[in-house]
C-alpha cells in the first residue's frame, strides 16, 4: 500500500519538476494564466492569477509573448484569443472544458428574442455575461452592447441607464438580478425569459431589465439552513458570497461581491474574524491557507468540475508541444466572430 502510494507521489513531483523545466526552457516567449479557481498545483506555475476581468485586461495588455498558456474553462480562454494579437497562439489545457452557463444562452434563441423586442418597440442594450460563447459577445458587439464580468456589472449596468435604456441580460439570472437590486431596481421592474418557454415578448418591452434563465450549478448549491448552522456554530461569523448565487443568499449574506472582492475583503479584515464563504471550493481553500490568522470555512465544498479538467499533467502536455512545435489545446476563433466579440470586449474595459 505505501509503495502504491510513494510512486503515487513521486509521479506527481516528476511531472511538476518537468513543468517547471519545460517553463524555464521556453522563458520570455510564454505566460501562464490562471483563474482562481484552479487548484494550487497550476496556481504555483502562473505568472497571472485573477478573475476573469483581471484576466481580460492583463490578456489585452501584454500582446508580445508568443504563447499565453491559459488555466481555466473554454470561455475565458477564447476571451484572451479575442483580445491578444493576432500573431499570439493562446493553448488551453482543458480546450474541451466548457462552462455549463456559458452554454446556456444559444445564439439563435438570443436572436429570436432581440427581433421580438425591437419589434415590439424596447428599448434595450444587450450586455452578456463573460461567461459565455464568443458568437454571444460578437452579438452584442454588432448590436451596441457589451459584456460584464461579476467585478463590473454594476458598472455595466449604469453605463445602459446613463445611456436611458433598459438592458436585455444573458445567460446568468441571479447575476443579473442581484446587480439591479443593488441599484436599487425592483423585482417587479425585472422580467425572466425562458427560452424553452417561448412566450410573446410584449408585455416586457417595458421591462427594466429582462434576465436570461441560466445559472452555475456550483454557486446555486448553498442553501439558508447551511448559513444558519454555520451561524450557529461560530460566534460572530461574517458570511460572504458570490452575485452567481440566489438573490436570497445573498440577502442573508454580510456581502456579496466577485472573487477578487471576496479575495480583498478577507485580506483586510481583522485578523481573528471568521468567514463563511459561499463559490468554489479550491478557491477558498486557498484563501484560508493565504489568511492563516482568520477562520475561512466553505459554506459547503462546492466544486467546479470544469475548472478541475486542468490538471499539471495536461499542462505538461501543453508545454511539451510548444518545445515540439506543437500546439495543443490551440484556441481558435473566426475573424468574423472575433472582431465583433472585441467591439463588446473592449467596450467593457473602457467602463470599468
Ligand atoms: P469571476 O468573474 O469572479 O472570475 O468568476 C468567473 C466564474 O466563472 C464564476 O463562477
Ligand atoms: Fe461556470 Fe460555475 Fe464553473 Fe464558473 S464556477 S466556470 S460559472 S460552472
Amino acid at each position: 500500500m505505501d509503495k502504491i502510494h510513494d510512486s503515487v507521489i513521486s509521479k506527481k513531483e516528476l511531472v511538476l519538476e518537468r513543468i517547471k523545466a519545460l517553463r524555464k526552457e521556453i522563458g520570455k516567449d510564454l505566460l501562464i494564466f490562471s483563474h482562481f479557481y484552479q487548484g494550487e498545483d497550476i496556481i504555483r506555475f502562473a505568472d497571472f492569477v485573477g478573475d476573469s476581468l483581471q484576466l481580460a485586461h492583463v490578456a489585452s495588455e501584454n500582446k508580445d509573448v508568443p504563447f499565453i498558456v491559459f488555466c481555466s474553462v473554454s470561455f475565458m480562454a477564447e476571451m484572451a484569443k479575442i483580445l491578444c494579437s493576432k500573431g499570439q497562439e493562446v493553448l488551453a489545457p482543458a480546450r474541451e472544458a466548457r462552462c455549463p452557463l456559458a452554454e446556456m444562452a444559444d445564439i439563435k434563441d438570443v436572436e429570436e428574442i432581440w427581433k421580438g423586442l425591437y419589434a415590439s418597440g424596447g428599448e434595450f442594450i444587450p450586455v452578456v455575461y463573460v461567461n459565455s460563447t464568443a458568437e454571444i459577445k460578437a452579438f452584442c458587439g454588432k448590436n451596441g452592447g457589451t459584456v460584464c464580468t461579476s467585478a463590473n456589472a454594476k458598472k455595466v449596468f449604469e453605463w445602459v441607464f446613463d445611456k436611458g435604456k433598459n438592458i436585455l441580460f444573458f445567460p446568468d439570472e441571479n447575476l443579473g438580478r442581484n446587480t439591479a437590486h443593488s441599484l436599487g431596481i425592483k423585482d417587479e421592474d425585472i422580467k425572466t425569459w425562458d427560452p424553452k418557454e417561448g412566450r410573446g415578448l410584449s408585455d416586457y418591452r417595458k421591462s427594466r431589465v429582462i434576465l436570461w434563465k441560466g445559472f452555475c450549478y456550483v454557486h446555486t448549491r448553498f442553501l439558508s439552513t447551511q448559513i444558519e448552522r454555520l451561524k450557529r456554530a461560530y460566534d460572530g461569523l461574517k458570511v460572504i458570497v458570490h452575485p452567481e448565487c440566489p438573490p436570497e443568499i445573498c440577502a442573508m449574506s454580510d456581502l456579496f461581491g466577485s472573487t477578487s472582492f471576496i479575495k480583498k475583503t478577507i485580506e483586510d479584515a481583522p485578523s481573528g474574524s471568521k468567514w463563511a464563504v459561499g463559490t468554489e471550493w479550491n478557491f477558498v481553500k486557498r484563501l484560508g491557507l493565504e489568511n492563516p490568522d482568520k477562520t475561512v470555512i466553505p459554506i459547503f465544498e462546492s466544486r467546479c468540475n470544469e475548472m478541475a479538467q486542468v490538471t499539471p499533467d495536461r499542462l505538461l502536455g501543453v508545454l511539451e508541444g510548444i518545445v515540439k512545435g506543437e500546439l495543443i489545446g490551440r484556441v481558435t476563433v473566426s475573424d468574423e466572430i472575433a472582431d465583433r466579440a472585441r467591439i463588446a470586449l473592449k467596450r467593457m474595459l473602457e467602463i470599468a
